[in-house]
């Protein structure tokens, strides 16, 4: 039997035991709640501070601080560095909260050479890098099969449009703080691009070479993959959004001290943006 075939009676299979999965998410009744997640305190503390009609509440030990950012509806939550980390935490935060959009925020590796520290990328897909088969010749990707659905997932998880589309208007209108770099004091640029995921700190240019021609990759993290595989599988829309602290090569560690600061400052000052524009009416769609 040929391994297509054989997938295919697995997926039957495997939606025959977990039953059907609805097509979409029940929402909470009442105004819609978006969630806004980072993986370091400094990323989260920045937006918490922002809230008013703050309220905290502890679910399996993880603190969820929930308010009005911009007369919205928002609920904030520290993931912790790591895709098991990043995956409980939205897990635990859909099931108490169903909100209608996440955000994740916080920094990254820059792997585009274009790429400048500080730079932020706005995720249009986030890809696990480090998921899939280690053959003789190399790593191919390799999406798991959902289990609610028995589907194989995708290798890239692609973001809400809505968010994507107010993520590129807000980037034209937010102050970003300027940054003291080794080749002088600039502003942050904004690109749309893609993000790739694993459990490891890059601090090597042959992995961003790699990263780079395996998956065209702009910028690698930790979390946003796993953030957006949890959301995809429960059918909430998602956004990843990082701002560059290091180039992930030999300095990486030098740098991401230095620059972690300001760059989680400009990432979160987006995703306020972000939330600012949520009611506004969507842009004319193009013909
Ligand atoms: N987050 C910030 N910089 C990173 C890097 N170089 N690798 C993985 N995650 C990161």
């Amino acid at each position: 039997m040929g391994q297509s075939k054989v997938g295919m009676i697995i997926g039957i299979a495997v939606v025959l035991l977990c039953g059907s999965h609805s097509a979409v998410r029940p929402v909470k009744k009442g105004e819609p709640t978006t969630a806004l997640l980072g993986a370091f305190a400094k990323e989260i503390i920045l937006l918490q501070n922002e809230l008013t009609e703050r309220q905290e509440r502890r679910i399996e030990g993880m603190k969820f601080v929930s308010g009005k950012l911009s007369g919205r509806k928002v609920v904030v939550a520290w993931t912790g560095v790591g895709k098991v980390n990043a995956a409980m935490t939205t897990t635990l935060l859909i099931e108490h909260y169903r909100p209608q959009k996440v955000i994740f925020t916080g920094i990254a590796g820059g792997l585009n050479p274009e790429l400048s520290l500080g730079d932020i990328v706005i995720g249009e897909k986030a890809a696990h890098h480090d998921m899939g088969t280690y053959w003789p010749e190399g790593f191919t990707a390799k999406g798991v099969r959902n289990p609610f659905t028995g589907w194989e997932n995708p290798i890239f998880f692609e973001a809400d449009e809505r968010l994507l589309e107010l993520a590129e208007r807000a980037a034209g209108q937010v102050k970003f703080k300027t940054l003291k770099t080794r080749s002088g004091v600039k502003t942050p640029k904004v690109i749309k691009g893609t993000i790739v995921t694993g459990d490891v700190f890059v601090a090597s240019e042959d992995k961003c070479a790699e990263l780079r021609k395996s998956f065209k990759a702009d910028a690698v993290e930790m979390e946003g993959a796993a953030v957006a595989q949890i959301c995809f599988q429960q059918k909430v829309g998602c956004l990843v959004i990082r701002s560059i602290s290091d180039k992930a090569d030999e300095k990486a560690r030098e740098d991401m001290g230095m620059f972690h600061e300001i760059a989680a400052i400009n990432s979160s000052a987006l995703v306020v943006e972000i939330v600012g524009l949520l009611d506004s009416a969507p842009a004319v769609e193009k013909k």
